[in-house]
């Protein structure tokens, strides 16, 4: 069963990895697998998860030269997870070519675009990307390309959701990390959210972790994250 609520396995190893599921009885819980495991451990960590009933958002963030990004889809396609994603910033000819390659080979996984990471504020994207106007007008921009180039959805912040919902439709997916319960760091998230307020503004789906994993009781945060996420109210 898919909560919709996915947990960042950001540790180094599928060792270090499985035993902090095992060890927080996190069993069959969605889980994202960015770029830290996969590289260390490729297709096996994902054969190993799915093993476990586990459902996984591969998080790899694309961005090449269309036929590049379309041939490596082709070969994400097999590994049958629910989401995978690339960079808006790629623009539409990578996102359709990304599209192309995925569904030659199956018809489930759900191709996502990222819009301006989280960890951006306007200040630095401004001035590292020299992007003009503001965020919002920049991921609205992102999310419209996106959808239009046949992507499922984008990540984007929860701040942004509604207005990417009137833009795009209610069926286009959001996927919103920079989930923070009320009593943990920011680090290096700028635009954050409780899960609470994901749910209140219409998230369909959150990614959280060090929110969970670095907390003193990794299983009690999970849980808070959950019932906040499944009911809309910050304890
Ligand atoms: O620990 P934290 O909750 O900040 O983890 C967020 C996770 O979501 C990280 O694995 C990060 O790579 C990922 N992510 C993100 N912003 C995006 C896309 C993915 O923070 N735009």
């Amino acid at each position: 069963m898919n909560n919709g609520m996915y947990l960042a396995l950001d540790f180094p190893t599928w060792e270090m990895s499985k035993q902090f599921l095992e060890e927080n009885n996190l069993h069959e819980v969605p889980v994202k697998v960015g770029m830290e495991l996969f590289y260390r451990e490729g297709m096996h960590v994902i054969e190993e998860l799915k093993k476990r009933n586990h459902p996984i958002f591969l998080d790899l963030k694309l961005h090449d030269i269309p036929t590049t990004v379309m041939r490596a889809m082709k070969n994400l396609a097999h590994a049958e997870v629910d989401l995978v994603n690339v960079h808006a910033i790629g623009g539409s000819e990578m996102i359709k070519r990304a599209k192309e390659g995925l569904t030659c080979v199956n018809d489930k996984t759900k191709l996502i675009a990222v819009t301006i990471l989280t960890s951006m504020d306007e200040m630095e994207m401004a001035r590292d990307l020299r992007l003009p106007n503001n965020i919002n007008d920049n991921v609205l921009h992102l999310s419209t390309l996106a959808k239009q180039s046949g992507a499922d959805g984008v990540v984007c912040s929860v701040h942004e959701v509604r207005a990417i919902k009137e833009a795009c439709s209610n069926e286009f997916l959001t996927v919103t990390p920079g989930i923070r319960l009320m009593n943990s760091k920011d680090d290096d998230q700028k635009r954050v959210a409780t899960p609470a307020m994901a749910k209140e503004l219409n998230s369909d789906y959150i990614v959280i972790g060090r929110s969970i994993t670095m907390a003193e009781q990794p299983f009690d945060a999970y849980k808070q994250a959950l019932e906040e996420w499944e009911n809309g109210i910050t304890k």
